[in-house]
């Protein structure tokens, strides 16, 4: 495992961004899969920043997201596939076929899911998984749990995940229930994963999940069983490591 520390959220974005390009740059063609949440949003930042610039190209890039909320439509604001579009997507020259994510809508639970592992396959793989983590140590929503979830599922939120998520919406009563993540098996066959953290609230689930015992009770600390791992985090969430 890397760990590598940034004095603060931009210069975490900013090595996470690079670690990003240089798999973009190495192989055009790659699978990049991506997550939501507060953590990646200045990594986006930079990718489109960088492609503005002229020093990347998305066009041949097949991204795979690792979650999206069962019930919401795609032109909520508060879905995935909104919030990817709006940070990232609507700015580089992604080919909107190449860009894949849980369809929320589905609601056949066991056809989606299904569906979304067949084409994670077919696609090849997964080159690079970036993760952000939650205060539970949940990967994707993948949450506390007696045993490792495989494939893609459909979860039912833990209320500490609501109530964390009920910041991006008008009321904990609108956060959906129910959701659509990768298995924690899905994200241990990515080729190379890139976790990221920051703030003073990550401390203690970053040493935890890297440096506790390995238990379905602390989702992330599977990671430590996954052969390439790079975590990059401000200072503030490796104060205790
Ligand atoms: C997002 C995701 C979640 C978040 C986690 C941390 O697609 O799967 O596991 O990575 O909840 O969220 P933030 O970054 O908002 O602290």
């Amino acid at each position: 495992m890397r760990i590598y520390k940034a004095a603060n959220y931009k210069e975490m974005s900013r090595k996470a961004a690079n670690i990003i390009s240089a798999q973009v740059i190495l192989k055009p063609d790659c699978v990049l899969g991506l997550a939501t949440g507060s953590t990646p949003i200045g990594l986006y930042e930079y990718l489109v920043d960088w492609y503005k610039k002229g020093d990347l190209d998305f066009s041949k890039v097949q991204t795979v997201n690792l979650d999206e909320y069962k019930g919401l439509p795609r032109d909520n604001d508060q879905s995935y596939y909104y919030f990817m579009h709006d940070n990232l997507f609507n700015h580089i020259n992604i080919d909107p076929a190449n860009v894949h994510l849980p369809d929320g809508m589905e609601p056949d639970a066991e056809k989606e899911c299904r569906r979304y592992d067949e084409l994670i396959r077919s696609l090849g793989g997964v080159d690079i998984q970036l993760l952000g983590i939650g205060h539970n140590g949940h990967i994707g929503f993948n949450e506390p749990d007696t045993v490792f979830a495989k494939g893609t599922h459909c979860v039912k939120l833990q209320e500490s995940t609501i109530q964390a998520n009920k910041r991006f919406f008008a009321s904990a009563e609108e956060v959906p229930q129910y959701a659509y993540t990768m298995g924690i098996q899905t994200i241990m066959s990515a080729k190379k994963i890139l976790i990221m953290a920051n703030g003073a609230g990550k401390a203690e689930i970053i040493k935890k999940a890297f440096f506790g015992p390995i238990t379905p009770e602390v989702p992330a600390s599977v990671l430590q069983l996954h052969g390439d791992v790079t975590l990059v985090l401000d200072n503030e969430a490796a104060s205790l490591i």
